[in-house]
């Protein structure tokens, strides 16, 4: 385990390396919360009733269980690599009255049947996490085969700006407002530089095409976080 608590990129075994990851996510990505509201209503206004909903590398479930909130009649289904973060999800879901609707399974979207079965997808800041080598486009393309044609994706990021738009320290600037000691900080850049794979909104719009979707739609800015959506051809 690392100093931060996690074992690896943004992945957590231990509760406090679990609770570190929540602290963090609201305290450091703005707008968070209002992300996933505006992705759960894009799902809302695309998804027909009764339709199936994956959330790619769910996490600790917080857009599950927003969907399953606000829509009574979607089946669900998560999936995440991380077994501890599942679990948290998993508890989360139960508290939350949605286990019923809700799967939940360890692993990646290429452990599900390769069939267009769903109806939307959600993958909430799961692709800075990985690098683009390939495995930025195989995470498109293994959602893109699960989903029906037409169905829409929504998916968040950091990105890189223009290069001359510095936005660092403006990010550190807002995490200390919402509450971060400037320890936490250098450990959040820490996880940011050692994690975060950055790559400008032009080159995410590229891999979206080439895994088979329509040009993507940008609903969400804040500082170098962003959200799009986007339907598949
Ligand atoms: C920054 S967290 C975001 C979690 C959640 N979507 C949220 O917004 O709170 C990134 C998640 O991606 C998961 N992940 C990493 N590689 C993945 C992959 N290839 N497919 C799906 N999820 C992956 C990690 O386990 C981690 O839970």
């Amino acid at each position: 385990m690392t100093h931060d608590g996690s074992d690896g990129p943004l992945q957590y075994s231990s509760q406090a390396g679990i609770e570190r990851f929540e602290r963090a996510a609201a305290n450091s990505v703005p707008g968070r919360e209002h992300a996933m509201r505006m992705a759960a209503a894009l799902l809302a206004a695309s998804v027909p009733p009764g339709g199936s909903v994956l959330s790619v590398g769910t996490g600790t479930g917080p857009d599950l269980s927003l969907l399953a909130s606000i829509r009574p009649d979607w089946k669900l289904t998560g999936v995440d690599p991380s077994a501890p973060m599942i679990e948290v999800a998993r508890n989360r879901l139960a508290q939350d009255g949605f286990s019923g609707r809700c799967r939940l399974l360890v692993g990646t979207a290429d452990e599900l049947p390769a069939e267009p079965v769903f109806d939307g997808a959600s993958c909430l800041m799961v692709l800075p996490v990985l690098p683009d080598n390939g495995a930025k486009g195989a995470l498109l393309a293994s959602i893109a085969a699960r989903l029906k044609p037409g169905a829409r994706l929504v998916f968040t990021s950091p990105y890189t700006l223009d290069e001359q738009v510095e936005m660092g320290t403006a990010w550190r600037w807002f995490a200390r407002g919402m509450g971060e000691t400037d320890a936490g900080i250098e450990i959040l850049a820490a996880q940011v530089r050692r994690d975060i794979h950055f790559t400008s909104e032009a080159r995410l719009m590229e891999l979206a095409a080439e895994a088979g979707f329509h040009p993507p739609q940008r609903f969400y800015q804040a500082l170098w976080f962003g959200g799009w959506f986007a339907e598949k051809q």
